[in-house]
């Protein structure tokens, strides 16, 4: 198990669900973590749940109960000064900025076709101009401080195939990887890595409480539990219907391991095989 101790990890979308996992995973092996999420209100577009400041704060009282320092910061990736004063603050307080993990993002569904505008630029806003000012603020951040970091952002399956139905989320999470690489290339010399983590769908709220999703692994409305679960495992080949937040945990933490030092500009599935048949 990587020793973090004494790092600092700047986290987007901590509050609950996949990033709340990396951050009790670094939190547990020794990281301090900067924690930004919009909690609630960051989109009209989506049809379930967003965490609540309640939330952000069970979080960050969990990550301090492992006796790490945690600054669970309420603000939104739309806004470029939000994530600039997070790293900030990540540095003025703990000193470096070590491990970034550009993870916030929304899942919204309709047909493209039915697509409006405020669909479109909510999500292209969060899930990749979102994206793309974090990993600017960061890669600024390493390259000023000249200590190589590690630069981690998550995409999705859908930045990997068509999804019918999520046409602007399939097309931002392309976007996610094409720009991971370029940074990566841009950072090369720098030591600092940049690579990209695929999940298929996870167990958290965005898919497994979201009334959309289950229609669109099932073809219904209002389908039960069982139906919801044998829709979504078709997507695997070792059909199982979601990874949990962990398993992509697990990814992102051999990313930031000394042992991942030479892997950048890579896009890394945590599918249960969804594209093992992909001849590319
Ligand atoms: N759940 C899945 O099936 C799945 C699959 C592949 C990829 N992903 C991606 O994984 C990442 C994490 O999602 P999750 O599954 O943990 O879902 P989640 O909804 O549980 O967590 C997303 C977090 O991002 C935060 N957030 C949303 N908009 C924000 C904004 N504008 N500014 C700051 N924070 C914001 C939310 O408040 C929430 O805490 C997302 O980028 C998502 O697209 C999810």
């Amino acid at each position: 198990m990587t020793d973090f101790t004494g790092k600092t990890v700047f986290i987007t979308g901590g509050a609950r669900g996949q990033g709340r996992s990396h951050a009790l995973a670094f939190a547990d092996r020794g990281a301090n973590i900067v924690i930004l999420d919009s909690v609630e209100g960051a989109s009209d577009s989506i049809a379930y749940d967003l965490p609540t400041q309640d939330d952000l704060d069970a979080t960050q009282r969990d990550i301090e109960a492992k006796g790490v320092r945690c600054l669970a910061l309420t603000g939104d990736v739309r806004h470029s000064e939000h994530i600039e004063s997070a790293v900030k603050q990540a540095v003025s307080e703990f000193g470096s900025l070590d491990v970034t993990i550009a993870n916030a993002g929304i899942f919204a569904l309709r047909p493209a076709v039915e697509t409006d505008d405020a669909l479109w630029d909510d999500v292209i806003a969060i899930n990749l101009s979102g994206v793309f000012r974090t990993v600017r603020a960061a890669a600024a951040q390493v390259k000023d401080s000249g200590v190589a970091g590690r630069i981690i952002t998550i995409a999705s399956m859908a930045g990997r195939m068509e999804f019918p139905n999520a046409v602007a989320y399939v097309a931002a999470k392309w976007g996610v990887i094409g720009l991971t690489k370029t940074f990566a290339a841009e950072l090369g010399q720098t030591g600092t890595t940049v690579n990209v983590v695929c999940p298929t769908n996870v167990d958290t709220t965005m898919v497994t409480d979201n009334p959309d999703a289950a229609t669109l692994f099932t073809g219904k409305d209002d389908p039960s539990e069982e139906e919801v679960e044998k829709g979504a495992a078709q997507f695997t080949k070792q059909g199982i219907p979601w990874v949990e937040p962990e398993d992509v945990t697990a990814a992102v933490l051999f990313l930031a391991s000394p042992e991942a030092r030479y892997i950048t500009g890579e896009a890394l599935t945590v599918s249960g095989g969804q594209i093992a048949d992909n001849v590319a």
